[in-house]
């Protein structure tokens, strides 16, 4: 199914100073590409990246500078990962939430018509699956998003598929589960891997919400790396998940981090916060069937290099 590569494609990165556009970034630059980066800086660090990128600092809602952007650089492939990516905030403003992911979403799918680029989404599988949701979690399930994070991650998925039946395009989004690896900021959806990796090398006690037995699907974010290129390549547009399939417990992971520490954590114990779903695991056998995917690194070799990074003192730099 994988179209044949161009040496030195043009490809655009939005959220390229991100954790995870970085490391996208990398790779892009690694296999020849000529690598554009928006982002607005809110979260990003441009220390996260190299000198090669051109990085056009603008905010996805500026739909005027994004098209003019777009029309300048001519992407073939664009890597769309900028977004409000704190759940938390998306409940206090989902006004704000939606014009960033969806709003956002909505100017680079215009943009991208008039250079016929194809985009490639970071959508979520871990906050799109409901309460109600087999384990693991296929495509076919029916989304039903406890937050408006989730609501609006669904929402711009909706939009690419339309946009799709409209003009022929083939835009994909990927569903990814809880991404962790080097240069991720305790935020976000996995934050807690960087939380508890940090926590384990001052000596602190981690705070766990709840009794630590919900789960999670952790994916380390080299593996996510390649599921953007794979995706980016593939001539078919479509919706995959990007997971590993296996629950890991708060608990487990703190066994894990315990380990790759070594030295014991002691974890003190907070109430469970309202509305967090108990389990969540992504089936991704379509991803592997189509985009010819899979989550390469076990959990425990994906925690030790977070924790060897933070042990070096977090650099913005940091490979894979
Ligand atoms: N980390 C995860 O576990 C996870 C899970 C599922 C989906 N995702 C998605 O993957 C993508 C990347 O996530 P990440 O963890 O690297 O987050 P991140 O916060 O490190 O990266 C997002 C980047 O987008 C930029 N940005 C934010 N708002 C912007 C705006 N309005 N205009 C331009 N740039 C803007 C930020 O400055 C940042 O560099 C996001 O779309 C996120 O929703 C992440």
């Amino acid at each position: 199914m994988s179209a044949p590569r161009l040496p030195g494609m043009r490809t655009l990165v939005t959220g390229g100073a991100g954790f995870i556009g970085s490391h996208l970034v990398d790779a892009l630059l690694q296999r020849g590409d000529t690598v554009h980066v928006i982002d607005d800086l809110s979260s990003g660090r441009r220390s996260r990246l190299p000198q090669d990128p051109t990085v056009w600092e603008i905010d996805i809602t500026d739909a005027a500078s994004v098209t003019a952007m777009i029309a300048e650089a001519q992407p073939q492939v664009i890597y769309h990962l900028a977004a409000q990516i704190d759940v938390r905030a998306s409940v206090a403003d989902p006004a704000r939430d939606a014009a960033v992911n969806v709003g956002g979403t909505i100017n680079l799918l215009q943009a991208a018509r008039p250079v016929e680029a194809k985009i490639v989404f970071a959508s979520t599988g871990g906050a799109l699956y409901g309460m109600e949701a087999p384990i693991p979690s296929d495509e076919q399930v029916q989304p039903a998003p406890e937050a408006p994070y989730g609501t609006a991650k669904y929402c711009a998925e909706q939009y690419l598929g339309l946009f799709n039946r409209l003009y022929g395009t083939r835009h994909t989004a990927l569903r990814l589960g809880n991404v962790y690896g080097p240069r991720q900021d305790p935020g976000g959806e996995a934050g807690v891997v960087a939380i508890f990796a940090g926590c384990a090398h001052r000596g602190q006690q981690p705070t766990i919400f709840g009794d630590g037995a919900q789960t999670r699907d952790y994916v380390y974010v080299g593996d996510v790396v390649n599921a953007f290129l794979a995706a980016g390549d593939t001539r078919p547009g479509g919706v995959w998940n990007i997971g590993t399939g296996q629950e890991t417990s708060v608990l487990e992971l703190v066994k894990h981090i315990s380990q790759a520490a070594d030295r014991n954590l002691e974890p003190v114990f907070a109430p469970a916060r309202p509305g967090e779903l108990q389990r969540s695991a992504l089936e991704a056998a379509a991803a592997q069937r189509d985009l010819g995917w899979i989550p390469a690194t076990p959990i425990e070799e994906g925690i030790a290099r977070v924790y060897a990074w933070v042990h070096n003192g977090q650099p913005d730099r940091a490979a894979l």
